[in-house]
Formats: C-alpha cells, sequence, structure tokens
C-alpha cells in the first residue's frame, strides 16, 4: 500500500510525538487564518463517525485538533472540512460511505475550495484506497487507523497541496499521547485502554484495520481519567476490542482486574464502565473485583456469537455453549443484579437450523436485556469469506426475524422486573422529543426519560441536574425504556 510521508513541510518540525504534531497544529491555524481572512469568515468542520465507540472517541481527538486550529464544528455538512471516519465490519457500513460520499462530491462540485478527508477502518484495506483514487479524486485526504495522531500534519499537507493526500500505514507500535480532545459530553467520556485485536474471528476484519493488540500504560490511563475528573467527568466508558487480556503484552503484566482496581481509587470518578469482554478470557478475579465495585456498573457486555459449538469452534471464538453458559451463571451469582447484554451473528458459513436453535437455546436460557443481532456479512480477507457453504440470505432472513423477536421479547420481559423500583440515574440531557423531561441512563445501562414534576408542578426539565446522579422511580417500563420521576 502506499505509504507517502512525503508531508515534511519544514526541516524546523520536531521529530518527537507529540511535539511533533503540536508544531503542525500552529502551522495549520496560520493556513485556516489565512483562508478566513481572504472568505471574511470563520471556516466551518464537521466529523461524521461511522462505526463502534472506539471511532467516537477517535473523532473526539480529530475534533479535538480541528478546535486548536481554529475551525468551527457544525452539525452539516456543508462545511469547509468534512471528515468521514469509516467502519467497514459489516459490508453496509462500508456502502453507507460510499453513497454519503457521493453527495458530498456533488456538493463540492458548487464549492471547490472545500476540503474532504476519509479516515477510519475502511482506509486500510487496499480496495477502498483504489477505488476512491480512481472514482473520487475530489477527496482531499485520505490516512488510516494507524496515523490518526497525526491529523495536524496531514492537514498542512492538503491545505498546501492540490493532489490527493494519501497516507496509509500497516501497522505501528507507536502510541502517541497527550494530544487534543473535544468531548461530546462534559461529564462522560471514553477512555482508550487498548487498541488493535489480536483474536481473529474468523468472520472479523477488525484485526486487519485495527493492528495487533496494544496496551496503553496504566499510568498514562489513570492520568488521562484523573485530568477527565478535574475537568468534570463522573463516568468513564474504557475502551478495547478485548478488555480482558488488557495488559498481557505490556513490559510490566498488569491485568484489567488491577487496572480497575486502581481506576475505582480515583476521587471524583462515580461510574466504570467497559467494553468489550471476550468470554474466553473474562477471569475470576474480574468477576471479584466487580462484584466488590461500588463504582463499575452493573452491565457485562458479553459477545456470545453464536450457541453453536461446532460454529463457535469455525469461527475461532475458543469457548463452547456450556463454557458460556457457565460464564454467565458466575457472573450472576456473584453479582445478582448484573444486567447482560451480548451480540449476535446469525447466517455464519454452515451454520444449519439446528446450530441456530442452540443460539435460540442460548438467548433463553441466558435472558439477555438486550442484544445487537447481525446478519453474517462475508469480509473479504477474512477466513470466514473463504469457507464453502455460505448460507443464503433468504434462510438467514427468517432465522434473523425468529431471533430478534425473541430477544425484544426478553428484552421487554427483562425491563418490566424493575418497574416501581427506585434507583439512581446519570442525567445526561433534556430529552430530544419532549423538553419537559430529562434523559439518563440506570447502572445497567437502561435510558431512563423522567421529569421533575412529582417534587415541584410547575418545574421544568432541570438542566442544571445534567451530569449529575439522581434517584429516580421509575414508574413504567416502556419496553426497552422507562418513564420515571425525580424522587432526590
Ligand atoms: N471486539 C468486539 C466486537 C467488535 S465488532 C468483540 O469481540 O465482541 C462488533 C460486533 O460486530 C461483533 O461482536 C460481531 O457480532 C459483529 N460482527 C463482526 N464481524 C461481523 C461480520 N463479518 N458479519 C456480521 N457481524 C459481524
Ligand atoms: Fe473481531 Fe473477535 Fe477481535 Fe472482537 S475479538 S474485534 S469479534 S476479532
Ligand atoms: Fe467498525 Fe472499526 Fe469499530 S471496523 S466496528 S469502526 S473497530
Amino acid at each position: 500500500m502506499e505509504t507517502s510521508r512525503s508531508t515534511q513541510i519544514s526541516a524546523e518540525a520536531p521529530v518527537m510525538e507529540p511535539q511533533r504534531q503540536f508544531y503542525y497544529m500552529d502551522l495549520a491555524k496560520k493556513l485556516v487564518e489565512e483562508r478566513e481572512r481572504a472568505y471574511g469568515r470563520k471556516l466551518t468542520a464537521h466529523v461524521e463517525t461511522f462505526g463502534c465507540q472506539m471511532n467516537a472517541r477517535d473523532s473526539e481527538k480529530l475534533r479535538g485538533i480541528l478546535d486548536t486550529i481554529g475551525y468551527v464544528q457544525v452539525d452539516t455538512e456543508e462545511a469547509d472540512f468534512v471528515i468521514y471516519n469509516t467502519c467497514t465490519v459489516r459490508e453496509n457500513a462500508n456502502n453507507k460511505v460510499y453513497g454519503r460520499l457521493g453527495t458530498l462530491g456533488s456538493y463540492k462540485k458548487k464549492h471547490p475550495e472545500m476540503m474532504i478527508a476519509l479516515c477510519g477502518c475502511m482506509m486500510q484495506e487496499e480496495h477502498v484506497v483504489e477505488r476512491l483514487k480512481k472514482d473520487y479524486r475530489f477527496v482531499n485526504l485520505v490516512f488510516g487507523t494507524h496515523n490518526i495522531f497525526k491529523f495536524a500534519e496531514l492537514i498542512v499537507c492538503a491545505l498546501t497541496q492540490k493532489k490527493m493526500v494519501v497516507d496509509i500505514w500497516d501497522g505501528t507500535t507507536e502510541i502517541v499521547e497527550d494530544l487534543p480532545v473535544e468531548r461530546k459530553y462534559s461529564f462522560k467520556s471514553g477512555v482508550n485502554i487498548m487498541f488493535g485485536c489480536n483474536n481473529f474471528c474468523s468472520y472479523c476484519i477488525v484485526p486487519y484495520v485495527r493492528g495487533r493488540e496494544r496496551s496503553r500504560d496504566p499510568k498514562d490511563i489513570i492520568r488521562e481519567i484523573e485530568q477527565l475528573v478535574a475537568d468534570g467527568v463522573v463516568e468513564v466508558m474504557l475502551l478495547g476490542q478485548n478488555v480482558n487480556s488488557y495488559g498481557k503484552n505490556l513490559e510490566q503484566p498488569v491485568t484489567f482486574a488491577e487496572l480497575l482496581r486502581e481506576i475505582e481509587k480515583i476521587e471524583g470518578l462515580e461510574r466504570i464502565r467497559f467494553m468489550t469482554s471476550h468470554p474466553k478470557d473474562l477471569s475470576d478475579e474480574l468477576i471479584e473485583v466487580m462484584a466488590q465495585s461500588k463504582k463499575i456498573c452493573k452491565h457485562m457486555h458479553l459477545p456470545l456469537q453464536s450457541g453453536s459449538s461446532r460454529i463457535l469452534k469455525k469461527m475461532n471464538r475458543h469457548y463452547d455453549k456450556e463454557q458460556y453458559l457457565a460464564l454467565v451463571e458466575k457472573l450472576r451469582a456473584a453479582i445478582p443484579d448484573i444486567a447482560i447484554t451480548t451480540d449476535i451473528i446469525v447466517g455464519f458459513p454452515g451454520e444449519t437450523k439446528e446450530d441456530f436453535l442452540e443460539t435460540l437455546d442460548v438467548v433463553q436460557k441466558v435472558r439477555y436485556d438486550s442484544a445487537f443481532t447481525f446478519i453474517y456479512s462475508k469480509r473479504s480477507g477474512t477466513p470466514a469469506a473463504e469457507m464453502e457453504d455460505q448460507v443464503p440470505e433468504a434462510e438467514v432472513k427468517e432465522n434473523f426475524d425468529m431471533l430478534l423477536k425473541e430477544v425484544q421479547h426478553i428484552a421487554a420481559e427483562k425491563a418490566k422486573e424493575l418497574e416501581g423500583a427506585t434507583l439512581p440515574v446519570l442525567v445526561e440531557q433534556v430529552n430530544e422529543h419532549d423538553e419537559t423531561l430529562l434523559t439518563g441512563r440506570l447502572s445497567n445501562n437502561s435510558v431512563v426519560h423522567f421529569s421533575c414534576a412529582a417534587l415541584d408542578p410547575d418545574k421544568q426539565a432541570d438542566t442544571s441536574l445534567i451530569g449529575k446522579i439522581v434517584d429516580v422511580k421509575l414508574v413504567e417500563c416502556k419496553g426497552f425504556y422507562y418513564l420515571g420521576e425525580l424522587c432526590s
């Protein structure tokens, strides 16, 4: 793959990171100011995120840099600079980007000065970059997941040259700390604890586009969370493709449970979440830490993928149906009120009706609080894409619909169990459809919309509660969310 590293604009640029990027942020700022003077107004930027929470966090890093160099963030793609942070986990994620890019291209025809950048997981695929170079010449900048820290340097490059700038790295061992970040929420934040994945589940493209597993130094993680807390954050979501294998490749190995113990000590931090947990690496030590913790949320996202041991083997998941069920039992024994959620794939190559019924059986036994269900999507380059007996779409659809119905039915029944209870809610925002209500989340991650009127009938949604944890009575369960009333 092309690795044009001809981005060194000046010999003065420091070699060390992050100093080098701060140098380029200054340079980019000057270039942006020049354009501002020419246009007689501020420049606008829009970052569109596709995919998972890792990408959402990466987008906050992109926004941090855009802010620093003087772009005003806007919520529309009619902006001076539009960045798509892409996902390629399933074919439809991929198609969405091409579709949107077509529309953006037409807009750019009328606004030729506009800049378009593409980054993220899709860009790590050679055929994507080839297609962009051939059919989407209007794109100014293409970079990948490994060099996202170089965004400022790449912007300088794109602002100073006419041709498409392409910089994709095959991998990296580098983790650059201390670059600016612009958070979406003032009171909660994602925190990367590791990057990449070593598991190579046979259907999954992530290890190819995110590279090998790299854990951040625990000291850097703690320092980041302390700074976030000082800045008003009360809830962190620790992010990794398999948080249960955190720390194994550090010079001084640390377990995920040990990291959690340290994070728990941070004063002012109230809630700790994490995702994702791979069942094969979920330790007894972690369960113990969770059971004892006052801050770790009562929620475990534990992807099942399939309930058939035969399919799990072909998926390279390293657990079988019985081991998975035993793990759930152990979790529930130690933490009785824990919410368990999952991801399930329907239609993996070779999946028979019997295999599917095994999945349905696990769903009925575990009774998930919620589940993301996906139709298997063939990703070229993965071992599953080469397997024979890919299952016809029509057959998959029937099973998929049956699974979805069961998952939703169980989730609604589970949610109903909490009706009438009074529980702590982290208030996130004013309700999007009804301004008299506030919206927040329970420890188990369920959404609650509640009014403050029970205490004072004239009371409108009290926005001063946003970012605070308050007691809410769950008056009515509406399937997958609750309507409630403020108590405290
Ligand atoms: N690291 C996480 C998940 C990453 S991707 C984990 O191991 O659980 C998120 C989810 O997308 C996966 O859990 C899986 O259910 C789904 N997924 C991944 N590849 C897929 C594919 N090729 N087709 C359909 N779903 C897929
Ligand atoms: Fe993909 Fe498996 Fe890694 Fe998750 S653990 S990112 S499903 S390869
Ligand atoms: Fe998608 Fe990349 Fe996440 S492929 S699911 S954005 S790691």
